[in-house]
């Protein structure tokens, strides 16, 4: 693996149900190395690590130390075994917001989540399947982001920096807004048009149906929100 300065997308492998880096884990990537000195020296949460890619691209631009959390044992010896791939020191571990909040705080957190909306489980016409913990986040695709915007000021070092990304469709708005109400400066910094994948795809006319979409629709905008500790 070749690493430059400030590697984009390091070389990782996923396994079934672990979620393979997309547009929104290299948008995610592109801020974080963006950030005014990338993350040089300072110390990094990668919540909802999957694959490890953000943790190992922090890792490979000099982070000081690394913390990557995940729900899915599967996902965490994924990320564990491709940073030990690379050759990075990043310590994994599974669980969530308290295992996250324990070995805090830190200068930057980065995160994307799951934010895909889902039907609710007595609306499903077929039940889901696969890895779908990765991608659903309930009816209005909210489940770890309302949460994560609650505990950025306690994951985070006084001026800390959170990078979250996510779609159109769960509610850029409410994540500015949940993050300047717990006290936290907050704004968009990038946004990228991107066609459907295979389970946007697959939840158009559900989403439509629910008023949630328009008709027809075929792409939706992701979006980065940069939030500092006052
Ligand atoms: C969209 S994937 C992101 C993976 C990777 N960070 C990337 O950018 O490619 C979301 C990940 O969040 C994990 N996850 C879902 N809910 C979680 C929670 N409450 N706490 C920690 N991890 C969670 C899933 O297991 C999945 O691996």
């Amino acid at each position: 693996m070749t690493l430059s300065a400030a590697p984009i997308s390091p070389t990782i492998v996923t396994g079934d149900d672990v979620y393979a880096p997309q547009e929104d884990s290299h948008l995610l990537i592109e801020q974080m190395n963006a950030l005014p000195g990338g993350v040089v020296d300072k110390t990094v949460l990668d919540f909802c690590t999957g694959s490890g890619v953000v943790a190992i691209a922090a890792a490979g631009s000099g982070a000081a130390a690394v913390t990557a959390v995940d729900l899915c044992p599967n996902a965490a010896r994924c990320a564990a075994d491709n940073a030990a791939a690379a050759g990075l020191d990043v310590d994994v571990l599974v669980g969530s917001f308290p295992e996250a909040l324990a070995a805090g705080p830190y200068d930057v957190v980065v995160c994307n989540p799951p934010y895909v909306p889902a039907p609710a489980i007595e609306d499903q016409v077929t039940p889901l399947t696969g890895p779908t913990q990765a991608w659903d986040a309930s009816v209005d695709g909210r489940l770890v982001l309302d949460p994560l915007c609650a505990a950025a000021p306690d994951l985070l070092t006084a001026n800390g920096t959170l990078l979250v990304v996510q779609s159109e469709y769960s509610g850029t708005a409410q994540t500015v807004d949940a993050l300047r109400r717990v006290g936290m400066d907050a704004e968009v910094i990038a946004e990228q048009r991107v066609e459907f994948g295979p389970v946007m795809k697959s939840r158009a006319t559900w989403m439509h149906e629910k008023g949630l979409m328009d008709e027809g629709c075929h792409e939706e905008t992701l979006v980065v929100i940069l939030a500092t500790k006052r």
